[in-house]
């Protein structure tokens, strides 16, 4: 009996391993050390940070052209669950997120994509490179590389924008959180390895180093959400179906040995 019971364990245990090394290795990439960005999406309130950061700091040049605002605000908690009437959400969307507006001038309604204006013959002028919709972004770069980056920039004379990246070399995109985290300079390097290089604050912002990271943290939690809405509840569906399966195994077991204790 014991034997089977093993065999069992061993059954249900191999391809959840599978599963674990799958994830962890995908998740790597680039081959550039990257800083765990330690997300955490059920927690609502990094989330509407993140939201208000994104709408002051990026949608100026940044789409997200599958996202309406009023699907966002459900999403990230600004919900009748949370206590919020429909026209607080309206209000909160109008008054800290939504700075878009239509060909007459009139802010944009709330049920619209959050798409925004900047041409791209304009991005081409400014920045020499297109501005990517950041969609999806938090899939095809990960949480990890975009906290990176957001606290990869530092003082190079030689960039157009006057900054570098270590995460994203001769990145066309200025550095837009400089006010916040101040300007860093990039102390030593090995090699050709840029993930390897160090980073020393020169000139503060108006944050401290934590405060900074938090803030990061929340734009990049944001932009995980954006890039798989339907993450929040899949996880909470993924986590039933396991506690399901592991219920239904106990059952099957006892009547497989029920049925089976008078047979030897
Ligand atoms: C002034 C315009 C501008 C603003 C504001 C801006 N960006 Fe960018 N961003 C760019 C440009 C241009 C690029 C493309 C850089 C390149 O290809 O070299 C870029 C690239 C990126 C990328 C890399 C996308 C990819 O997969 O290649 C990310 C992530 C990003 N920006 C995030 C942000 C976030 C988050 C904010 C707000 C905190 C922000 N950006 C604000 C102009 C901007």
């Amino acid at each position: 009996m014991s034997n089977s019971i093993r065999k069992w364990i061993f059954v249900l245990l191999v391809p959840i391993a599978v599963i674990g090394v799958i994830g962890s290795v995908g998740s790597g990439g680039h081959g550039v050390a990257l800083q765990s960005a330690n997300v955490n999406l059920s927690d609502k309130d990094s989330l509407q940070r993140g939201a208000k950061y994104y709408a002051n700091y990026c949608m100026g040049c940044h789409s997200l052209k599958f996202s309406r605002y009023n699907r966002m605000a459900e999403d990230i908690g600004l919900n009748a669950d949370n206590g919020f009437t429909d026209d607080q959400v309206t209000a909160f969307l109008k008054e800290n997120l939504i700075f878009t507006r239509d060909e007459d001038g009139k802010q944009v309604k709330t049920g619209s994509l959050m798409t925004n204006a900047y041409s791209p013959k304009a991005a081409a002028e400014a920045f020499g490179t297109s501005v990517p919709d950041l969609s999806l972004v938090g899939r095809s770069r990960g949480a990890d590389w975009i906290y990176s980056y957001l606290k990869g920039f530092y003082l190079d004379d030689s960039r157009p924008m006057g900054v570098n990246n270590t995460v994203f070399k001769d990145v066309g995109m200025p550095h837009v959180l400089a006010d916040l985290q101040g300007y860093q300079t990039l102390a030593h390097q090995e090699g050709d390895d840029h993930g390897a290089a160090k980073l020393v604050l020169s000139k503060p912002g108006k944050l401290s180093a934590g405060e900074y990271d938090r803030v990061v943290r929340d734009l990049t939690g944001f932009l995980a959400y954006v890039s798989e809405p339907a993450q929040l509840s899949r996880k909470m569906y993924g986590i039933l179906t396991l506690l399901f399966l592991m219920v239904l195994f106990g059952f099957a077991y006892a009547l497989s040995k029920e049925y089976w204790k008078d047979i030897h």
